[in-house]
């Protein structure tokens, strides 16, 4: 049976890493693409090298050519900037919305049944672009943040009560920025919810750091940002499409009312299955987290209406 085909596009940390992580657990076939010549194909011959080490049999291309990414089921984005050192995300915005403009036409254009997954920043934007340049159906264009920033909050607090890091199911809501929201009566330890285990002050420190998560990797690496959780974060998202396996996950998604927000992607919860988005899960929140929320989604959508005019045609 053919395996199923993942194009990730980038082939600097964040591509690398995911096309890595998606041939070691043999998720899918992957085509890596860039722009710049000789680094995917290099990328991806380095990891079939490894394959008779590893043990795995699915494979990888490196190409510089959209031709090659030919009917992919899932399209992985994570071409664009990094943020250096004392940048935010959204400083990213209009070169970055370039980049991704060009790739998504070409990835449509040859892959109109696939499902795109962003992971460029800013990326609640970026998955808006994509959107509109793909032309497809918003179930089949989400972006990758949710869920790795709820996987930080749940690091961050396995370190506080010194359990193991898989024993945290975290929930945070809202646009991959410094407005994104923890949400603890949904965040769990095993079962339990963190709110009875940790107090107050430590959960809205560790909220905190959450939202600085980003910012704290930049600050260490200095020339790049984080890889390793985003691209285990994009992976879980890729398998949960592939395998059709219907669990929740947080993700940006298109929202048409939920939680009282309507026509803009924000970080949600949804249910993912092989068509893309089933349904976005609908929490009961707290008025104040349901005020940030609106807040964080209102940002994003000025950021949207920034590259409406220069990078979105109607
Ligand atoms: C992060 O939060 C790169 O936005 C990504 O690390």
């Amino acid at each position: 049976m053919a395996k199923p085909k993942v194009t990730v596009v980038g082939a600097g940390f964040v591509g690398s890493t995911t096309a890595q992580r998606l041939v070691e657990k043999e998720i899918a076939d992957v085509v890596l693409i860039d722009v710049v010549e000789g680094l995917p194909q290099g990328k991806a011959l380095d990891m079939m090298e490894s394959a008779p080490v590893e043990g795995f049999s699915t494979a990888i291309l490196g190409t510089n050519r959209y031709e090659d990414t030919q009917d992919s089921d899932v399209i992985v984005i994570t071409a664009g900037l990094a943020r250096k050192p004392g940048m935010t995300r959204d400083d990213l915005l209009f070169k970055n919305a370039e980049i991704v403009g060009g790739i998504v036409e070409q990835c449509a254009r040859y892959s109109p049944s696939a499902v795109i997954i962003t992971v460029t920043n800013p990326l609640d934007v970026m998955t808006y672009l994509a959107w509109k340049k793909s032309g497809f159906e918003t179930r089949r264009v989400f972006g990758m943040a949710g869920e790795l920033d709820s996987a930080r909050c749940a690091y961050f607090i396995a370190e506080a009560l010194g359990c193991k890091p898989a024993d945290v199911k975290a929930m945070v809501l809202g646009g991959h920025g410094d407005e994104m929201v923890p949400v603890p009566q949904h965040t769990f330890v095993q079962g339990r919810p963190v709110t009875e285990l940790l107090p107050a002050d430590k959960i809205e420190q560790i909220n905190q750091r959450t939202r600085d998560g980003g910012a704290e990797i930049v600050k260490y690496l200095k020339t790049g940002s984080a890889y390793y959780a985003p691209s285990s974060s994009a992976v879980r998202m890729v398998r949960a499409v592939l395998g059709d396996t219907r669990e929740v996950i947080p993700v940006c998604a298109y929202l048409t009312g939920e939680y009282g927000i309507r026509d803009v992607y924000c970080g949600v919860p949804a249910r993912l299955g092989r068509s893309g988005i089933l349904e976005v899960v609908e929490l009961p929140i707290t008025e104040d987290q349901r005020k940030a929320l609106h807040v964080s989604a209102e940002h994003v959508r000025e950021n949207c209406a920034k590259i409406s005019t220069t990078q979105v045609k109607p």
